[in-house]
C-alpha cells in the first residue's frame, strides 16, 4: 500500500541538525546518507565535465550515469513509494538511469551509457540537489511507524551509492587508462618506501564446523545470509598479498605461455586476449610500468598485484604450489580481525605495501587494498531466497558464472565492506582492484 508522506515540492526547511549522540533515528541516518552523497560528488570534483561522460567499454559506465543512477534509485524506490503523488523530477530518467530492475520497467542499453550527452553533467548535479532535498522532507517530516518501513530501503541506497562510488574510481580509471595523455585522477601522496616485505608464511587452521554468514545484527545484503554452519577442512593461508615482484617471477618464468597452470577457459582468454601482464600494465625499454590513478609509474614490487582476472590468480596460484582459498576459509580467518586497511577513505587509490611484518600466526591486509578471489562460485547459501519485487533483483539473479572475492579495496568504503560481504565478478574481468592471497591443503 502506498503511504502517505509529504508533498514533494512543498518542502519545509530541515531543523537544525543536533549533535549524532541527541539526534533521533531518523536525524542520524539522514546525517549518514548526506554524508555519503557528498563523498560521491568529491569522488567527482577536480574531473572535467568531458571525463565523466566516457564509456570505455561496455562493464564501464561513464562517472555522469554512476551520480545519476544512484539518484534514480532514491527516487524510484523510496520517493515514488512513500510520498504521495510524487511527480518524477524528470521522467524520462526512469529509462536513462535504470541499471538492471525489470520490475521497475525498461531501461537503456548499458552499453551505449556513454552515447549519453544529455542530461548534461550539471543537469545531473540538479537532479541529485532535488532528490537529496524531497528524501530529506519525506524522512524529516515522517512518524516514527512509517520510518521503520523507509529506512531498510533508505540504508540499502547508502551502501547501493557505496558501492557506485568504488565504481565510479575503477571506472575512471579504465577511462583515464584509454587516453596517451594518462590523466591523473589524484596525485600520489609521498610515502616512505623503506618497507621490507618478509617472505610469505602459512597460518595454520584445524578443522572446524563454523559459522558462515551475516548474524542479522545491522546491516547487510541479502546473499550473506542465511547464517548456515560450514565443515571447513584443515588449511592454511598466507599471511599477506602476493606482491608485484612475486607475480613478476611468475611472468618472466613464462607464466602466461604455460597451459599446465591454467584452467580451460581461461588458457583460451589469456590467448584470444593476449594478456601477457596484469591490466595496465606497460612494458619500456625491459622495464614494467603501471597506469595508476595518480598517472603512469614504475611497477613497484613491494605493492600487492592487483587488477587480475581469476584465471590468473588461479593460474599463479598453481604456479606457486598452492591454490586460491574458499570464501568459508577466508570467512573463517577473518573471524577474529578487525577490520582495518588501506581503504577509500585513505584517498589513496592504489594498493600499499604491507607496511610492518605480520607476527606469529598474524594475517596482515585481510581488508582493503585488493579484493581477493575465492575459488568459490558465487551460488545462494543454503536457504537463500530473493524477496520478491524489483529490490529482490539485487543480488540473486547474479548467481551464476561467477566468483566470489572478499574483503575490499581501495576504492571500498571501510563503511561499506563486512567480513560476511560477498563481491562476484565474472572470472575474466580485471578492471577493479583483484589480487590474490594464497591458501593451501593441510592433510
Ligand atoms: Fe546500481
Amino acid at each position: 500500500m502506498i503511504q502517505t508522506a509529504v508533498a514533494p515540492k512543498n518542502r519545509k526547511a530541515t531543523a537544525e541538525p543536533r549533535s549524532r549522540e541527541s539526534a533521533s533515528p531518523s536525524e542520524n541516518l539522514l546525517a549518514r546518507f548526506h554524508e555519503v552523497r557528498k563523498f560521491s560528488a568529491r569522488l567527482a570534483e577536480n574531473l572535467a565535465p568531458e571525463d565523466c561522460v566516457v564509456q570505455s567499454m561496455p562493464e564501464v559506465s561513464p562517472t555522469k550515469w554512476h551520480l545519476a543512477h544512484t539518484t534514480w534509485f532514491f527516487e524510484t524506490f523510496i520517493l515514488k513509494k512513500w510520498v504521495s503523488g510524487y511527480r518524477d523530477a524528470v521522467p524520462e530518467y526512469a529509462y536513462l538511469f535504470n541499471s538492471y530492475y525489470n520490475a521497475a520497467g525498461a531501461m537503456h542499453r548499458r552499453d551505449l551509457r556513454g552515447l549519453i550527452s544529455r542530461p548534461t553533467v550539471e543537469e545531473t548535479k540538479r537532479f541529485r540537489a532535488s532528490i537529496d532535498a524531497d528524501v530529506d522532507a519525506l524522512v524529516a517530516s515522517t512518524g516514527e511507524k512509517l520510518f521503520c518501513e523507509i529506512e531498510p530501503i533508505l540504508r540499502l541506497g547508502i551502501h547501493h551509492e557505496q558501492q557506485h562510488q568504488e565504481l565510479l574510481v575503477t571506472d575512471i580509471k579504465h577511462v583515464f587508462a584509454q587516453n596517451p595523455l594518462f590523466p591523473v585522477f589524484q596525485k600520489a601522496k609521498i610515502e616512505n618506501r623503506n618497507i621490507n616485505i618478509e617472505a610469505v608464511k602459512f597460518v595454520q587452521f584445524d578443522e572446524a564446523t563454523v559459522e558462515i554468514g551475516h548474524d542479522g545484527n545491522g546491516f547487510s545484503y541479502d546473499n550473506e545470509g542465511p547464517r548456515h554452519r560450514a565443515l571447513v577442512l584443515p588449511f592454511a593461508l598466507a599471511n599477506r598479498l602476493v606482491t608485484n615482484a612475486e607475480y613478476l617471477e611468475f611472468m618472466n618464468d613464462h607464466g602466461y605461455a604455460r597451459a599446465e597452470f591454467w584452467l580451460s577457459l581461461g588458457w583460451t582468454t589469456v590467448n584470444e586476449q593476449n594478456w601477457r601482464a596484469p591490466l595496465y600494465w606497460i612494458e619500456r625499454d625491459g622495464e614494467w610500468w603501471s597506469f595508476t590513478l595518480s598517472g603512469l609509474r614504475k611497477v613497484d614490487p613491494k605493492e600487492p598485484i592487483t587488477h587480475l582476472s581469476y584465471f590468473e590468480a588461479d593460474a599463479y596460484a598453481n604456479w606457486a604450489g598452492a591454490r586460491l582459498p574458499t570464501e568459508f576459509e577466508w570467512e573463517r580467518a577473518a573471524a577474529k580481525i578487525d577490520i582495518e586497511g588501506n581503504f577509500v577513505e585513505s584517498e589513496r587509490f592504489h594498493p600499499a605495501p604491507l607496511n610492518h611484518s605480520p607476527k606469529d600466526h598474524e594475517l596482515g591486509q585481510m581488508f582493503g587494498d585488493v579484493w581477493e578471489w575465492t575459488r568459490s562460485s558465487y551460488s545462494p547459501y543454503p536457504g537463500y531466497r530473493a524477496e520478491a519485487g524489483a529490490l529482490g533483483e539485487y543480488n540473486g539473479k547474479f548467481m551464476c558464472n561467477q566468483y566470489v572475492l572478499r574483503g575490499g579495496s581501495c576504492a571500498t568504503s571501510r563503511t561499506h565492506v563486512r567480513k560476511t560481504y560477498r563481491n562476484f565478478f565474472q572470472p575474466d574481468k580485471r578492471w577493479q582492484f583483484t589480487g590474490i592471497r594464497l591458501a593451501r591443503d593441510l592433510s
